[in-house]
């Protein structure tokens, strides 16, 4: 719900203003958002500042109030000047350059060559629904597109947007802030379109999407980060005074951090206490910064990378910078990451296998890398039909002349060597063997021995006359330029439309170096690491609706990609290289702080691991990749038979279960150094299922007792060991669960009697 409100308030008025004539009150509308649990209040003075009054616990009544307090930073004490005021205010957009001192949201480059913005109120207008933002990823209000200007029926949507207008009159610049919240969660998710109205150009050279001021920093900041093989680890700490940040700046959302921030009360777990999350739907570089000011206030931040980024605004251009999701949980961690599991399994992920069952899958990467031909895949298929197995994914190695990482990026066309008969001969014995077929593809690369790039050089990103570094033997192609896109397109295209392919893997396996662009003019070069990512999104969009039946998964080295951006394309996203059950607990529990475990792709790997050497049993390599879309990647004609034997039941309890994880509730019950726990309960808590893994085995402790969350405690559930236990008691005793040996794990299947 929207409520936009203009209350009068006897205070005196700033200080720098005061006048004899000016009457004691001033006037100050609010713009309130509620939520099922949770309250954005916002306020403007009738001098035009959009102030911050509150995101946090649901509050009733008119909060304009604590404008005009005892703090430094409210109107009445703020006795000295503008300056003052301006860096202590709590502000809902703020610009740089009259005062305030904190981190900015905006900054210009206009023709004094001067930074300065000063954002006034204008108005607001409010709709149901949602708009689309230009060429951006973002969250909907249904799966049939909202068109602002035909808003739909009444009661027919399931959320509302407020714009909120503000205007510099000196530049003649608009930001339209776009808030939205949805009916049954406790989600705002916020925008920004810039527009020039003036005759000049103005370069953008940095627009955050948003801020929140607190007034207080008695927060933890928690953010997911890591490496290649060990993405998305959580890592929380006390705000320290100053500034914290997290960002990337490597044309990728990144292995190292993921667009996601949390800021939590100091007691807060996985169960109680106040959790804020600010995830961006982006795929390309991003800034978080959290900064605990002089007055001991945060402000915390979030958009697109400022680094190196300038945008060339034109007289009668807009800007539309992406959407950051916010999260308001006042039960724990847990709760806030349920609220974006929903929000992104009902309102981001477009594809129409969000919900469905996906096919069990086996990809050769792990089980050939580059050594295979029709006969090995084949012979794969074969083993893999037999047990049960539903898909086969041919990765990296088909096309082109490419037996290693160094060439044939950017030609894709069947290797003939391998691949005699081309696509559709392959294709088609695998289809006979009732099993589905996927590819890989790199869409964004080329290599240096390629076809495409002794074509056309100028078509990577590359400086003229500086020499390029190459990364994993491949360049980075221009995406900003339209002619580069068609030719990837054509191509895949062509491949697409030759053989019956049901699934694309989407991967993406280098940074970006020397950027610049042959195509962009010199003034809009710093526009390129944004209009590379809008590029991938042109490219994936035009996939996805082209072929809007194909199973697309997003990969990039692992999980340098794992953000909602891609999420609003692919609803799976390969999770990390590392295969291994019990680094992949790690990188699972971190993935799941804030998307839904229908995302996360897994598979169970050969042992020893190919990358940490570690050997676990079959069974708790299946249990942990079946917390995600489940498949295998190893060679099935070569695993012990004891491991093969165990693929059919594996796959029958993935089918039984996968319900409960895609569309369920999931709770976190532990993740420690000595076990790793969850359970995930179906909505209507008739059926749940708890996972659990030892890591290293301990002498002589108690038998493992477990208490589960989120059943009915009036239920009854009858368990997989035949028992029946009461919802209460094993929310409140718990259930033992008896592990042996290290790495064990066990499933435990519960459904309503
Ligand atoms: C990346 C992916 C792997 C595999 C290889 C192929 O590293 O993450 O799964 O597809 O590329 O080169």
């Amino acid at each position: 719900m929207i409520i936009i409100k203009k209350s009068h308030k006897k205070y005196s008025k700033y200080i720098w203003q005061k006048d004899e004539n000016v009457p004691l009150k001033t006037d100050v509308t609010t713009i309130t958002l509620q939520s099922p649990s949770a309250t954005y209040a916002m306020a403007v003075t009738d001098d035009g500042y959009l102030l911050h009054l509150h995101w946090g616990a649901k509050v009733k009544g008119d909060l304009s109030y604590i404008l005009f307090g005892k703090n430094p930073y409210t109107l009445a004490e703020n006795l000295r000047d503008k300056g003052t005021f301006m860096d202590s205010v709590p502000l809902e957009f703020p610009c740089h350059g009259t005062g305030d001192y904190r981190e900015p949201c905006i900054m210009v480059r206009d023709k004094n060559n001067a930074s300065t913005v000063d954002l006034k109120f204008k108005g607001t207008r409010t709709m149901p629904g949602k708009p689309k933002l230009d060429g951006l990823p973002a969250t909907f209000a249904r799966l049939e597109e909202i068109d602002p200007e035909c808003p739909a029926p009444e009661n027919s949507y399931d959320c509302a947007t407020v714009v909120i207008t503000l205007e510099d009159d000196y530049l003649k610049l608009r930001a339209e802030l776009f808030y939205t919240v949805f009916g049954d969660l406790d989600v705002i998710t916020r925008s920004v379109k810039l527009t020039n109205f003036s005759d000049d150009t103005i370069y953008i050279t940095r627009v955050l999407s948003s801020c929140v001021d607190f007034n207080h920093s008695d927060f933890d900041m928690l953010t997911l980060n890591g490496s290649w093989a060990r993405e998305r680890i959580p890592c929380r700490a006390p705000l320290h005074r100053g500034k914290q940040s997290i960002d990337s700046v490597k044309g990728e959302s990144s292995h190292q951090s993921n667009p996601f921030f949390a800021l939590l009360s100091p007691n807060t777990d996985e169960d109680t206490g106040e959790a804020y999350g600010f995830n961006l739907c982006y795929s390309g570089d991003f800034f978080a910064g959290v900064e605990v000011t002089q007055h001991g206030c945060t402000r915390a931040v979030m958009g697109l990378n400022p680094f190196d980024f300038s945008w060339k605004l034109e007289p009668g251009e807009t800007f539309t910078a992406p959407e950051c999701v916010m999260v308001y949980s006042n039960e724990g961690l847990g709760k806030m990451s349920r609220t974006y599991h929903d929000l992104y399994r009902n309102n981001l992920i477009r594809s129409e296998w969000n919900k469905k069952l996906r096919p069990v899958l086996i990809n050769n990467w792990e089980a050939t890398y580059f050594n295979f031909d029709t006969d090995k895949l084949i012979a794969i298929a074969k083993e893999a039909a037999k047990c049960g197995i539903e898909m086969l994914v041919l990765d990296d190695g088909w096309f082109g002349h490419r037996d290693s990482d160094n060439s044939s990026l950017g030609d894709w066309v069947p290797y003939e060597k391998k691949l005699p008969g081309g696509l559709s001969r392959l294709v088609g014995e695998v289809n006979a063997l009732g099993m589905k077929f996927g590819l890989w593809f790199e869409p964004e690369m080329v290599s240096p021995d390629s076809d495409l790039y002794r074509a056309h050089p100028e078509w990577a990103i590359h400086i003229e006359g500086r020499e390029l570094t190459e990364s994993r033997g491949q360049y980075v192609l221009d995406f900003s330029n339209p002619a580069v896109i068609d030719n990837i397109k054509t191509q895949m295209k062509t491949i697409l439309d030759s053989a019956n392919i049901e699934y694309i893997k989407w991967d993406m396996n280098r940074q970006l170096t020397e950027i610049a662009s042959t195509y962009l003019p010199v003034e809009r070069q710093r526009e390129l690491r944004h209009r590379y990512v809008l590029g991938v999104y042109e490219l994936m969009e035009w996939l996805v609706t082209s072929y809007p039946h194909i199973l697309l998964e997003n990969c990039s080295g692992g999980g340098a990609r794992f953000d909602p951006g891609m999420l609003y394309f692919s609803p799976q996203i390969w999770c990390s290289d590392n295969t291994d059950a019990i680094e992949r607990l790690k990188i699972q529990y971190g993935t799941s702080i804030c998307y839904p475990v229908s995302s996360i792709g897994s598979h169970v790997s050969d042992c020893p691991n190919h990358t940490v050497g570690r050997v676990t049993p079959f069974e708790t390599r299946g249990n942990v990749a079946m917390v995600g879309t489940f498949g295998y990647e190893l060679d099935i004609t070569k695993i012990p038979s004891e491991d093969r034997e165990k693929i059919p039941g594996q796959i029958a309890r993935y089918k039984k279960y996968a319900h409960i994880m895609r569309d369920g509730d999931q709770y976190r019950l532990a993740h420690n150094t000595n076990y790793d726990a969850f359970v995930f309960v179906t909505k209507n808590k008739s059926e749940a299922l708890l996972t659990v893994t030892q890591i290293l085995a301990r002498p002589n402790y108690p038998v493992l007792r477990l208490k589960l969350r989120g059943l009915n405690p009036e239920a009854e559930y009858t368990a997989s060991d035949g028992n029946i236990y009461s919802g209460s008691a094993l929310m409140n005793c718990g259930i033992e669960v008896p592990l042996s040996g290290d790495f064990d794990s066990r499933q435990v299947y519960f459904y309503k009697v």
